[in-house]
């Protein structure tokens, strides 16, 4: 009798990948990319994003078992009743999910998981960025001596909002809204929030919780947007809720641009019932809305609150995470669902 081998071999001359193929539809960038080279079989979809039609066909021509996306991708009902059964998990590489319909993944039983805790931090750097930039003019002024400068301004002429011993009113105290609180703190403000539930002391940290949303708009100097996008938050913005804040107060949108009624924010801009906008989402993104760009007191950053290094590389980290869970029989780690 022979004896049982010890150990099996492929030889090299037949390379089979043992790896699962995995369809990237949004490029991840370079170190999350290397990391997933080494456990899963990229399928290349080309240099940039690819959309949703292109996603669902590659998913059925590859059987790929894993997708990482982001918004490029909506798996809207539609879509999600034709993704391939091959298809074992739909990670985004994103906090928010309004791309995504959840209860369709879940009648289906395709686990989506997105990655939250991630971008907290830069996200709340990039909205305080607008703040203060939105408050003192910053694109005013960078306009002027981008075009050669070259006048003394009058002490009356072109100033800005003091920040200090103001009043930042946030809708949507989160992880993000949170971390934006602990920035106004740190200039100075007093913060007001409204939610869907009174947070308790340690994470309020001082912040005085309004239960009515329309009266903590006008408790304050400048709101910060930091709620999700969807059917419960769209158009929350709208026109009596401007003309409910503070006259001359500030708006900063780092969430969805789909919380804001565009037309009501530019009446309001260009009336003075606010003094100026810092704006990172808007309606129809990419496509800019003319109308809102051409006024002097918004400034506007291209969807960039997640955009640095440290917060990208993490959030397609997570996004890996959640599929080598899934691929290897665990649970997800950060599971969307409906509750
Ligand atoms: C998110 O994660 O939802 C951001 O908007 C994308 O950077």
């Amino acid at each position: 009798m022979r004896p049982a081998p010890t150990s099996f071999t492929l030889p090299e001359r037949f390379p089979v990948s043992m790896k699962p193929a995995l369809l990237i539809a949004r490029r991840l960038t370079a170190p999350v990319l290397a990391d997933a080279r080494r456990d899963f079989d990229i399928v290349e979809s080309g240099p940039g994003d690819i959309d949703t039609a292109e996603t669902v066909r590659l998913l059925r021509e590859t059987g790929a078992p894993a997708l990482v996306f982001s918004s490029n991708v909506r798996l809207d009902a539609a879509t999600i009743a034709a993704l391939p059964e091959t298809l074992k998990i739909a990670a985004t590489c994103s906090v928010g999910f309004d791309h995504i319909d959840v209860a369709a993944a879940a009648r289906k039983g395709l686990p989506v998981t997105n990655t939250p805790g991630t971008l907290d931090e830069c996200t709340a750097d990039h909205a305080f960025m607008l703040l203060l930039a939105a408050a003192r003019r910053a694109r005013a002024y960078i306009a002027m001596v981008d075009a050669g400068g070259g006048r003394v301004l009058q002490l009356d002429e072109m100033l800005g909002l003091r920040v200090s011993g103001k009043v930042l009113g946030i809708v949507g105290m989160g992880r993000i809204g949170r971390a934006m609180a602990a920035r106004a703190r740190g200039f100075g403000m007093s913060v007001v929030y409204t939610g869907r539930t009174r947070l308790p002391p340690a994470l309020e940290q001082g912040a005085l919780f309004f239960e009515d949303f329309r009266a903590m708009l006008g408790a304050a100097d400048f709101v910060s947007l930091h709620a999700p996008g969807g059917p419960t938050t769209n158009g929350m913005i709208d026109r009596a809720a401007i003309a409910g804040m503070r006259r001359g107060a500030v708006l900063i949108n780092t969430a969805r641009g789909s919380l804001i009624d565009e037309d009501a924010l530019i009446e309001a801009l260009q009336d003075g019932q606010l003094f100026a906008a810092g704006i990172d989402v808007w309606n129809d993104e990419p496509a800019v809305n003319p109308r809102l760009v051409a006024l002097p007191n918004v400034i506007m950053t291209p969807h960039m609150a997640s955009a640095t290094r440290e917060t990208r590389d993490a959030m397609g980290f997570r996004a890996l995470a959640n599929i080598r869970a899934v691929l290897s029989g665990r649970p997800p780690i950060d599971p969307l669902t409906t509750g």
